[in-house]
């Protein structure tokens, strides 16, 4: 029987033509691209269409998003994986530096990790790369003076905002909650931190399961944006006062810690899905003196109990939980077709013309938005209709 991976490869149908493009046009044919990325089946697609292109790839994955069976098929094809998977943030840096060890002239990165520890310990012979989300944007910018090189960033196509931010995490982040907690969503009080695009997706997709969503939001623009679109949008404390569940999806750090717990409403289940485990702050929660005894349950749930008697749930240790719980599959193979096409062919024009001028930590050039679109609308909207059919 086929495995999942293969599914997942087979209905990447972007990457597919690009593999077959990049093997007879072998644009990395020399070069040896470093990727510090979630290791899941659909990095397993992008990562054996940079190979097919002629690619040396070794690759680690991010913090708790590892799986196994990715692994173990990147490592049957030819690609070199450090490491496995972690939670450990000395083992996760450890498998990094070897990456880096390589001297990738090209590195794929998510979070800002590779680029960040590449300034701590440079080489010559980097020409650019990638950098596939927010929370690394906001990490590489403040660097471009010492990083000048260019960082095509993939996050910021309008393709990656609405295709994976909104649509796709919105959907996952919903599926993820029901697989992982089997809770009702219909009439719960549901509160997002944050009403960027993966928070709109977030909020748009618990309101399609009848939850009572709040949006909590610092952005006055945004949280008139919210309101517009019908939420509510109290103050912080009033939005986490009174939830059944509370989803950080932010890129910032402790939107949630200790001191919240005397606002918490008996029951209430605590899940982030920003990229970085910060969000909520699960060390200071567990050390608060309010907290009595834990109990873990299987499936990544833990339960906080209170002195008063009450309980909060806290979701796979505060680790993005579409990735991070039991079984994840993370955004629809779809959307992360489409960004990984927008992925492969940033880095080729990277490969192409590594003197870009002023491209370091910027957008995907129009040009490459375009063909992507294009190519995704051939292969999914504008088939022929079947002989016979009107
Ligand atoms: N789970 C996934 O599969 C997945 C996929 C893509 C991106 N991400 C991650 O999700 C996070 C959000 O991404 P985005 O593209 O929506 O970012 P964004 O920058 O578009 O939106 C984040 C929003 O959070 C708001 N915010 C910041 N601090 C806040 C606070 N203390 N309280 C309330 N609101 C606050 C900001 O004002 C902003 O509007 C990032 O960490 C990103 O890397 C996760």
């Amino acid at each position: 029987m086929n495995t999942r991976v293969e599914w997942v490869r087979d209905n990447c149908r972007l990457l597919k033509g690009i593999a077959e493009e990049f093997s007879a046009s072998r644009p990395f044919e020399g070069l040896t691209i470093g990727t510090g990325i979630h290791l899941e089946p659909k990095t397993v697609a992008l990562l054996l269409t940079l190979k097919e292109g002629g690619a040396r790839v070794v690759s680690t994955g991010n913090l708790n998003s590892t799986q196994q069976t990715a692994v173990d098929h990147l490592r049957t094809h030819g690609v070199e994986v450090i490491g496995g998977p972690t939670r450990d943030p000395e083992e996760h840096r450890a498998n990094l530096v070897q990456v880096l060890e390589a001297r990738p002239q090209l590195i794929l990165d998510n979070g800002g990790d590779l680029f960040t520890l590449y300034l701590e310990r440079p080489y010559d012979g980097l020409l650019g790369g990638t950098e596939e989300t927010t929370s690394g944007r906001m990490r590489l910018e403040p660097l471009r003076a010492q990083l000048r090189v260019p960082i095509l960033v993939i996050n910021d196509s309008p393709i990656k905002q609405f295709a994976e931010n909104e649509h796709a995490v919105g959907q996952s982040v919903l599926e993820s909650y029901m697989r992982v907690t089997n809770r009702v969503t219909n009439g719960q009080r549901v509160t997002v931190f944050g009403y960027g695009s993966c928070g709109r997706g977030v909020a748009e997709n618990f309101k399609g399961a009848h939850a009572q969503v709040s949006v909590a939001e610092v952005d006055p623009v945004k949280r008139l944006n919210a309101h517009l679109d019908g939420y509510a949008t109290p103050h912080r404390d009033e939005a986490i006062a009174g939830a059944d569940l509370i989803v950080t999806v932010t890129g910032g750090e402790r939107i949630l810690r200790g001191s919240d717990l005397a606002l918490l409403k008996d029951g209430v289940i605590l899940a982030n899905a920003g990229h970085f485990p910060v969000e909520i702050d699960v060390p200071d929660l567990r050390a608060h003196a309010s907290v009595t005894a834990t109990t873990q349950y299987e499936d990544g749930v833990e339960s906080l109990h209170l002195d008063d008697g009450r309980t909060v749930h806290l979701v796979t240790e505060g680790h993005m939980f579409n990735l991070a719980g039991p079984r994840p599959l993370g955004n629809s193979i779809e959307s992360m077709d489409l960004g990984f096409a927008l992925q492969a062919r940033c880095l080729q024009a990277v490969a192409a013309d590594p003197t870009m001028a002023d491209a370091c930590v910027v957008p995907v050039p129009v040009d490459i938005d375009n063909r992507v679109a294009n190519a995704y609308l051939d292969l999914h909207y504008s088939a022929p209709l079947p002989a016979g059919s009107r």
